[in-house]
């Protein structure tokens, strides 16, 4: 389905995507002419004006070409002004979505997305979306500084703390696509991923029907939330060690703390560390988890500490 891309750049899946990219080829392929041009000149008069022997002649000054100086003055500064324009006003595009886009509300945080759909449904790392329809994403940070980057919609833009920026795209084909973060935000930058599933409508809104716990037991419910809230980004569950503790084993476990006492982690200890992640911290770990999860519903708590305690040893 859908081209497959250039060599230069990705698949195109947005209304955006064609107008960047002839930007993008408009400024390519001036500078393969400009580059082009100057070395080209520049080689064929070092060779023909090269030094023979017995020649000495040094040449005389050249007039002034007022002919000239206003080419290399009146050309390239059109160009730039094309540019420009031409920029600034997908940039306009970008900011300006249509008043019936359909709303998401992303959060950023160290190192993962989330998306908060108008029904409440809230979901880590995929951003489900419908096909053919325009989409509103009004983004802020729990952090620092990072930047959503959809490279098939050619859609990107910083996500900053304390302030809504926003962006729209309209997906133009069914199918999934990559999510980089795009700002350089810790050691968790460059695993910062996340994936656009791009629906029918009709699957769209099945989807959403179907993105709460239905009639999965809390522990099949925890372990879809654990992908979904993105807690597989630091905490493993086959014991391998990552940006914080693993959870294979966990529960039950006495945990050795960075103030030299130890805990025994149980259910309200497992419970404490997801709300208020920076009361107690391992012993060899970061304090790196962000608060956010405090905010998740009840339901969905018990569920990634039913989830926990299921892999026990
Ligand atoms: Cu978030 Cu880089």
């Amino acid at each position: 389905m859908g081209d497959k891309g250039t060599f230069w750049m990705p698949e195109q899946a947005s209304k955006m995507a064609a107008e960047i990219d002839s930007l993008f080829y408009f400024v390519f392929w001036i500078s393969v002419i400009f580059f082009v041009g100057v070395i080209g000149a520049m080689i064929y008069f070092a060779w023909k004006y090269r030094h023979r022997p017995g020649e000495e002649h040094i040449p005389d000054p050249l007039p002034e070409h007022k002919a000239t100086e206003a080419a290399w003055i009146v050309i390239p500064l059109i160009l730039v002004l094309l540019i420009f324009t031409w920029g600034f006003k997908a940039f306009l595009k970008l900011n300006m979505p249509p008043p019936n886009a359909y709303p998401i509300q992303v959060r950023a945080s160290s190192w993962a997305w989330n998306f908060a759909y108008p029904n409440g449904t809230s979901i880590g790392t995929e951003l489900h979306v419908p096909v053919g329809r325009a989409v509103k994403l009004t983004m802020s940070s729990d952090d620092v500084l990072h930047s959503f980057f959809v490279p098939a919609f050619r859609v990107k833009f910083d996500v900053l703390p304390n302030r809504y920026t926003s962006v729209w795209f309209e997906a133009t084909q069914v199918g999934e696509y990559d999510i980089f973060c795009t700002e350089y935000c810790g050691t968790g930058h460059s695993g910062m991923l996340g994936k656009v599933v791009v629906h029918t409508e009709k699957e769209f809104n099945e989807w959403l029907q179907s993105s709460g716990q239905g009639d999965m037991t809390p522990e099949e419910y925890g372990q879809v939330l654990y992908t979904q809230q993105n807690c597989i980004v630091c905490h493993s569950v086959d014991g391998s060690p990552g940006v914080g503790p693993t959870l294979q084993g966990l529960y039950g476990r006495n945990e050795q703390l960075q103030d030299g006492s130890s805990v025994l982690a149980d259910e309200n200890y497992i419970l404490q560390s997801i709300v208020e992640p920076n009361f107690q911290i391992v012993s060899g770990y970061p304090p790196a988890m962000p608060a956010t999860y405090a905010t998740l519903p009840a339901e969905q708590l018990d569920a990634l500490v039913a989830y926990i305690k299921s892999l026990a040893n």
